[in-house]
């Protein structure tokens, strides 16, 4: 079911739509006007992603992003925004150490408006999240691809190919919920790895590039609209292509994803 609800999408709805295996419509959202589309299009969660540091300021990562920059673009969506579920980035070194993040977590809920916070990293980060959820702050984690340390892997990679790094993905995938995440994110990871990881955690996952065994799927707003420059990612169709309108192109993703058209095989690794 797709269109326009004010009724508030919780992390329970989230979960009973899991249970029913009703798909998640994710996007990532940066502003008030594309606030309004994307609800009225019907999208449940928006992340308000770290991405808006290549996509709107022009970097060549999301490692420059910063606490203000994510407060600023999360207040902007959180001003109008009525039923979906904020989800914001803590930005690179924000949660380097558990106190350092309670506090831009708190931030990014009090001066941002987010719902949940997100972070990367998997078992090495699940002390970190015990601490912010045992101070009511919820929490998505975010396996697989990590942008945040694309100096360290070297680029943007697929992740978990081998046996021992597909494991290690599923031991990621257990920890965070063990410590008390309530979503997990899974980027460009083997779509049947992602199945995998998803029917093994009881918590909703939402992929991005990792096939259409995910509980949801999440794109780059301006991926999804073709605007991004640069080569398209396998794992992005462009909405915009065959609509011709951006309202439109939102509303073939949501449908798309509801009725597990997007990804197709072509978009999975
Ligand atoms: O930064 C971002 O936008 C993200 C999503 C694409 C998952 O992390």
């Amino acid at each position: 079911m797709t269109g326009a609800t004010t009724t508030p999408v919780s992390l329970a709805t989230l979960q009973q739509m899991k249970t029913r295996g009703e798909k998640i419509a994710c996007l990532t959202c940066y502003d008030s006007s594309f606030t309004r589309v994307l609800e009225t299009a019907g999208v449940e969660v928006f992340i308000i992603g770290d991405s808006l540091g290549m996509v709107l300021k022009g970097h060549e990562s999301t490692v420059p992003v910063t606490v203000a920059d994510m407060i600023y673009h999360a207040a902007n969506v959180a001003r109008v925004g009525q039923s979906a579920l904020r989800v914001v980035d803590m930005p690179f070194m924000s949660y380097a150490n558990p106190d350092r993040a309670l506090g831009n977590a708190a931030r990014l809920m009090g001066e941002g408006g987010a719902h949940m916070i997100k972070l990367e990293g998997g078992a090495d980060k699940a002390a970190i999240v015990e601490h912010l959820v045992g101070h009511s702050i919820p929490v998505c984690g975010h396996i697989g691809l990590l942008p945040q340390s694309v100096y360290k892997l070297g680029g943007y990679k697929v992740q978990g190919r081998d046996e021992a790094g597909a494991q290690a993905l599923l031991d990621d995938a257990r920890a965070l919920e063990e410590a008390g995440a309530g979503l997990l994110v899974v980027e460009c990871v083997l779509a049947e790895l992602a199945t995998r990881i998803t029917a093994e955690v009881s918590i909703p996952t939402i992929g991005i590039g990792a096939g259409a065994g995910c509980d949801g799927q999440v794109l780059v707003l301006y991926d999804m609209l073709g605007i991004t420059p640069g080569k398209r990612p396998r794992f992005v169709r462009d909405f915009l292509l065959d609509t011709g309108s951006v309202p439109a192109a939102i509303e073939a993703y949501v449908a798309a994803v509801k009725n597990s058209t997007f990804p197709a095989a072509e978009h999975c690794f």
